[in-house]
C-alpha cells in the first residue's frame, strides 16, 4: 500500500502546482495547435485516394522487420525517403520517439561522449538514459559553449545532437556553424529534424538539405507526426548507419513493424509533397508572415521565431493556463506548455500556424493575445 499512497501523493503534488497532466476530446475551436502545418492530416482528396490505395492491404504488419514485418512496401518506402531527403539510405521507425531512443542507444559506446542541445526534446533526453555513453549538455544553440565542450572532450569520439527547429520555442539551430564545429573537433551530428520535415527545403526535405549539408550529417530524424499529418519516422544517413541499426536498434528489433496502411499512407504523402511541397510551404509561410507583420503588440512576450511555432510566454502555470481557458473560451483550439515540460518561469501558450489558418483567423487570434 506505500506504493499506491506514493502514487497518489505525486498526482496530489502535481495537483498542487498546477501541472497536472488528463487527457482531454479535442473540443473543436480554430487550430492554432496541432502540427499539422501543411494540413495534410485533414486533406480530403489524399484522405479519399489513401482510402481506396489501402483497403487492399492487409491490417497489421505481423510481426518485427527482421521476422515477418517487413514487406516490399516498407522496402518502397525506405527508397522513396532516401530519395526525397537526399540520403544514401533510410530506415523506418514506429515513431520519432523510438528513432531517437534507437540512435542514440546503439551507436554511441561506453567510451564516447554525446553533446546535446539544453532544449533537445524529451525523447532525446530518454535516448540518452538508455546509452552507455555519458553526456554533457550546451546552452541552447551557444556555439561557444559547445565549442568548450568539444575541447575538453577532443580525445573522445564525440557526438552532437541538436533539434533543426527546437519543438517548443520554434527558433532554429545555426546548423551550419555547429557542422563546421564537428568537423574542426571530428565529432558526428545527429539533427532531430521532427519540426522542419516538410515544411523547410523546396518540397519539404529538411532544413539540412536547405543549408545543403545533408551529406555532412550523420544521422536525421524525420517525423511523419507533423507536417506529413501521419505517424511514424525515418532515420537519413549512410548503409553503415542503416545496416548497424538493423542489428543493434532494440526499439527496431524487438517491436512490431509499422502496419501496411500507414506505409503506403506515408508513401503517398510523398507522392504528394513531390506535387504539391512548393506551393504548401510557400503558403504556410505567407501566413507566418503574416503573424510576425501583426505581432508587434505583443512582441516582449513573443520567442523569436520564424517557425509554425510561436511561443508566448506567460510565466507560471497559474496564469498560463487560465490565460488559455480564456482564449478556449474565445474560439481559439490552443493549449498551454507548463513547467516541468518547459522550465518554470519559461511557461507558454504556444500557438502552431499552419495552411488551413486563414488571415482573418490570426488576425483575429493576435487580438485575442493583445487583450490577455
Ligand atoms: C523534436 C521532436 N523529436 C521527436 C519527437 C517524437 O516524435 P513522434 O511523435 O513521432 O514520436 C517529437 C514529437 O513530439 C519532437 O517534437
Amino acid at each position: 500500500m506505500q506504493i499506491i499512497n506514493r502514487m497518489y501523493q505525486l498526482l496530489q503534488r502535481r495537483k498542487n502546482q498546477k501541472s497536472f497532466r488528463a487527457l482531454k476530446e479535442n473540443k473543436g475551436g480554430i487550430d492554432f495547435c496541432s502540427n499539422d502545418y501543411l494540413s495534410i492530416a485533414r486533406n480530403t482528396v489524399l484522405k479519399k485516394k489513401i482510402h481506396q490505395a489501402t483497403a487492399a492491404v492487409d491490417l497489421g504488419s505481423t510481426g518485427s522487420r527482421l521476422l515477418s514485418g517487413h514487406s516490399t512496401l516498407h522496402h518502397q518506402l525506405e527508397q522513396k525517403a532516401a530519395l526525397f531527403h537526399q540520403a544514401e539510405a533510410a530506415l523506418l521507425f514506429n515513431s520519432g520517439y523510438t528513432a531517437n531512443l534507437s540512435i542514440l542507444s546503439a551507436v554511441p559506446r561506453k567510451s564516447d561522449i554525446i553533446l546535446f542541445d539544453a532544449l533537445i526534446h524529451a525523447s532525446l533526453h530518454d535516448g540518452l538514459k538508455l546509452s552507455v555513453a555519458q553526456s554533457e549538455s550546451f546552452d541552447h544553440n551557444n556555439t561557444k559553449a559547445l565549442e568548450e565542450l568539444l575541447v575538453k572532450h577532443h580525445k573522445k569520439n564525440i557526438f552532437v545532437v541538436v533539434e533543426s527547429i527546437y519543438s517548443m520555442d520554434g527558433d532554429e539551430a545555426p546548423l551550419i556553424p555547429i557542422l563546421k564545429l564537428c568537423k574542426q573537433y571530428n565529432a558526428l551530428m545527429i539533427v532531430d529534424e521532427a519540426h522542419s520535415t516538410g515544411i523547410y527545403g523546396i518540397k519539404g526535405e529538411g532544413l539540412c538539405v536547405a543549408k545543403g549539408i545533408e551529406q555532412e550529417v550523420f544521422a536525421r530524424i524525420h517525423t511523419f507526426g507533423k507536417a506529413f499529418g501521419m505517424h511514424a519516422a525515418v532515420i537519413a544517413g549512410s548503409t553503415l548507419l542503416k545496416d548497424y541499426l538493423i542489428n543493434y536498434a532494440r526499439p527496431l528489433i524487438y517491436s512490431t513493424a509499422l502496419d501496411p496502411h500507414s506505409v503506403l499512407s506515408i508513401s503517398m504523402i510523398y507522392d504528394h509533397l513531390q506535387e504539391n511541397g512548393e506551393q504548401f510551404i510557400e503558403e504556410l509561410q505567407e501566413r507566418i508572415q503574416y503573424f510576425l507583420d501583426n505581432s508587434c503588440s505583443i512582441k516582449d512576450q513573443l520567442i523569436v521565431s520564424e517557425s509554425p511555432i510561436q511561443g508566448i510566454i506567460i510565466p507560471g502555470n497559474e496564469p498560463v493556463s487560465r490565460a488559455c481557458y480564456q482564449m478556449q473560451q474565445a474560439g481559439f483550439d490552443v493549449r498551454a506548455i507548463r513547467s516541468p515540460t518547459v522550465a518554470a518561469g519559461k511557461e507558454r501558450i504556444r500557438i502552431c500556424l499552419h495552411r488551413h489558418n486563414s488571415l482573418e483567423q490570426i488576425k483575429a487570434l493576435l487580438n485575442c493575445l493583445q487583450q490577455l
